[in-house]
């Protein structure tokens, strides 16, 4: 007869794979500065990881009108962000100097070809453009140059992220919180919205969803705020990046950086339409 043995004890270390994770780190120079460089882009995957699986959960609990679950964990997709952007402040503390004794070993690589990055903005509801050759691509294709950061970012990501998109063209962040809006309020597009800021009062949880929404955009637009001040303590404000895939178009990766912010901070279209004239517009 075979005794049982007790089962082992779960530990901290086994539990948080603490010994895989500590094993991820390999600087491909001898720079003092490199270790901080991978850890603080690991960091930001992480959180990066977290904030679509949450988002995901809010999206599917708004897909089926559970407003107050759906606001809840975009609140905590909000705060992730937020917590990841402070990951930028230990980056700022490295000078020109000791970024540049490794940043030529990393070429041609660069934080453009984050996909998690992309999957979020697609998840949140980025729309695709048309360009001036009638198709359609994200944002991210059109404003590259051909080249082999853009090149291998394509070959690895591409499908992915374009099945994601097919996958939640109805189903982002910006549709389903418009259609929970839209059939509260009997009204539609940014007139959901208008209405819903005149009658606060009756729709508490919807509005507390929108504003949770607008923190979002921020924080985002935050990331790219702090993004670009990293880069011009770092490499300069005309120096060109690591990749090859912007410096035909912008001369300088800073002002590439700048373009994007300029270009791609409005996330709820109709959430911004609405406040910019919510009472002018209601007609409810
Ligand atoms: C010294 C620090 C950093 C520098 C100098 C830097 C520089 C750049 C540059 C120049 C670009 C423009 C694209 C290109 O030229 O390829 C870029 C894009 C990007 N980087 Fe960084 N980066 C830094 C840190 C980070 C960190 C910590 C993250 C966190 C994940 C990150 C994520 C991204 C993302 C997501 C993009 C694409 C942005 C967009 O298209 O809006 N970067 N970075």
């Amino acid at each position: 007869m075979s005794i049982e043995q007790p089962p082992k004890p779960v530990t901290y270390w086994d539990y948080v794979g603490t010994d895989a994770l500590l094993d991820l780190q390999k600087p491909l120079t001898d720079a003092h500065d490199e270790m901080q460089f991978i850890v603080v882009h690991q960091a930001f995957e992480l959180w990066f990881k977290l904030a679509i699986y949450e988002l995901r959960g809010a999206i599917a609990a708004l897909d089926s009108s559970d407003v107050a679950t759906g606001s809840r964990l975009l609140k905590r997709v909000s705060c992730i962000l937020r917590t990841a952007l402070l990951g930028f402040d230990p980056l700022i503390t490295m000078t020109q100097q000791g970024y540049a004794e490794f940043r030529n070993a990393l070429r041609p690589a660069s934080g453009f070809q984050s996909a998690q990055f992309r999957m979020i903005e697609i998840l949140i509801g980025i729309p695709r453009v048309t360009g001036s050759d009638g198709n359609e691509r994200f944002y991210w294709e059109s404003a590259v140059q051909a080249g082999v950061t853009f090149t291998h970012f394509m070959e690895k990501y591409h499908q992915q992220l374009l099945a994601m998109y097919e996958e939640t063209r109805d189903r982002s962040l910006r549709h389903v919180m418009l259609r929970v809006t839209e059939a509260a309020t009997g009204h539609v597009g940014a007139d959901a919205y208008r209405h819903l800021f005149n009658h606060r009062d009756q729709f508490h949880e919807l509005t507390s969803l929108a504003e949770t929404a607008r923190d979002l955009q921020q924080a985002m637009l935050d990331f790219r705020l702090h993004h670009h001040k990293v880069t011009v303590f770092t490499v300069g404000e005309h120096a060109a990046g690591t990749s090859d895939a912007h410096t035909g178009n912008h001369p300088s990766c800073a002002g590439y950086l700048l373009g994007v912010i300029r270009d791609r901070s409005t996330l709820f279209p109709e959430l911004e339409e609405a406040l910019g004239g919510a009472q002018a517009g209601d007609r409810g």
